[in-house]
């Protein structure tokens, strides 16, 4: 029986007065992030954005380092999707090419994120297209991200060499690399990619989330016992506060893993981490880069709305329709968006290569702050395609 609280929406007001998003601007604004796609696809094809801007311009990156370089090729295949124009078809599978010499030669995979990185290119490319040889890509990922499960903590190591008792952790991130694993299996008929994700999140659920309903970043385990030790951040304000992406990446992550399961828990989960989420929103509904920050001139993440909106998005489908927050919950994701579109894009900044303003890598390293970042930029185009359609996951 968990014993995280579910404390409500403090300000059910805040997200039941009208959004006023209307259906023309989220398709002015799609149109204007595949215009932005377009103009990069010559510069970015060969080569990457990195994964933050420096003055809101992203310099280009091989695919051999970094967790990073799947969001961009993803968002290629949103306006591919979108459009059905070829020439964005083009470029993903130039790009798709270099996952596959990536993972051949596993440059820079000493760590768990494989999902993000071949989930948005090869299952992506695979479930668009229908080609065999994404999928087979996609499928050795998922077999290099299988040698990170530990049977005896039951967890996934997210980062480094695994014999190193100081990487002996999981972090919440590691909810979006789930889908990887579980769609393996679909495709497969291999359970065993399914039981390592499954038996990953409810490990995570179990040691990450705090009785508040607030998140820890990071969760270390006893190598000899496989037992849970202590959290700690790594992008957060402190080991106790809570980092704003870490709990958007909750907002999706529970959503998607009973997705694929259908395991109650993770929908009650979702709740909760959502409603803490959604109460410590400022008031033109963007966090904080931390949520012990509620108010004042700290740095924003606007990354985090985006993928919390995706989230949103997503748990609606799941809700029944008479599900007292069903509204509210759809209503706060509508309100997140239009702020971002009118108040975070890069519309008004034609030198920036990037979509999404004012987002935060993270401030402990002092990496990416205040810029673009390519997640915001993909889940931001996501959203807007959530927004207006039934969107077929590529998670
Ligand atoms: N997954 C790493 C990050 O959110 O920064």
């Amino acid at each position: 029986m968990s014993t995280v609280i579910e404390e409500g929406i403090k300000q059910p007001e805040k997200f039941t007065y009208n959004h006023g998003l209307t259906k023309e601007q989220v398709e002015r604004a799609l149109n204007q992030a595949i215009q932005k796609v377009e103009e990069n696809l010559e510069h970015f094809k060969d080569t990457f954005p990195d994964a933050a801007s420096v003055n809101n311009v992203y310099q280009p990156v091989k695919n051999d380092h970094e967790w990073t370089q799947g969001f961009w090729t993803g968002m290629i295949w949103l306006a591919y999707e979108t459009t059905g124009d070829e020439k964005f078809r083009e470029v993903a599978e130039i790009q798709v090419e270099t996952f596959k010499k990536r993972i051949d030669e596993r440059l820079g995979l000493d760590h768990h994120d494989l999902g993000f990185l071949y989930t948005l290119s090869c299952v992506a490319a695979y479930k668009l297209t229908g080609n065999k040889e994404e999928k087979d890509i996609a499928i050795k990922a998922a077999d290099t991200l299988l040698e990170r499960f530990s049977e005896k903590g039951e967890f996934i190591q997210a980062w480094g060499n695994l014999n190193d008792p100081n990487n002996y952790r999981l972090i919440i991130d590691c909810y979006l690399n789930l889908p990887l694993l579980f769609w393996a299996s679909e495709v497969t008929g291999d359970g065993r990619y399914y039981e390592a994700a499954y038996k990953h999140a409810k490990t995570a659920m179990h040691v990450v989330v705090r009785d508040d309903a607030s998140t820890f970043h990071t969760y270390y385990f006893d190598r000899e016992t496989g037992e849970p030790t202590k959290g700690v951040t790594a992008q957060g304000y402190s080991d106790d506060s809570c980092w704003s992406r870490g709990q958007a990446w909750g907002v999706y992550g529970f959503p998607l893993s009973y997705m694929y399961t259908k395991d109650e828990r993770f929908m009650e989960m979702y709740h909760k981490v959502t409603q803490y989420f959604l109460n410590r929103l400022p008031e033109d509904y963007i966090p904080y880069w931390d949520l012990i920050f509620t108010e004042g001139d700290q740095y924003r993440d606007s990354s985090a709305a985006s993928i919390a909106i995706c989230g949103l998005l997503e748990a609606d489908k799941w809700l029944p329709a008479d599900h007292p927050l069903k509204k509210i919950y759809r209503n706060a994701a509508l309100h997140m968006l239009k702020s971002l579109i009118d108040n975070y894009t890069t519309i008004d900044h034609p030198e920036s290569n990037g979509l999404l303003l004012h987002a935060v890598y993270s401030i402990p390293h002092n990496g990416g702050v205040d810029e673009c970042n390519i997640w915001g930029d993909y889940y931001y185009m996501e959203a807007l395609v959530r927004v207006l359609k039934d969107w077929e996951l590529y998670w």
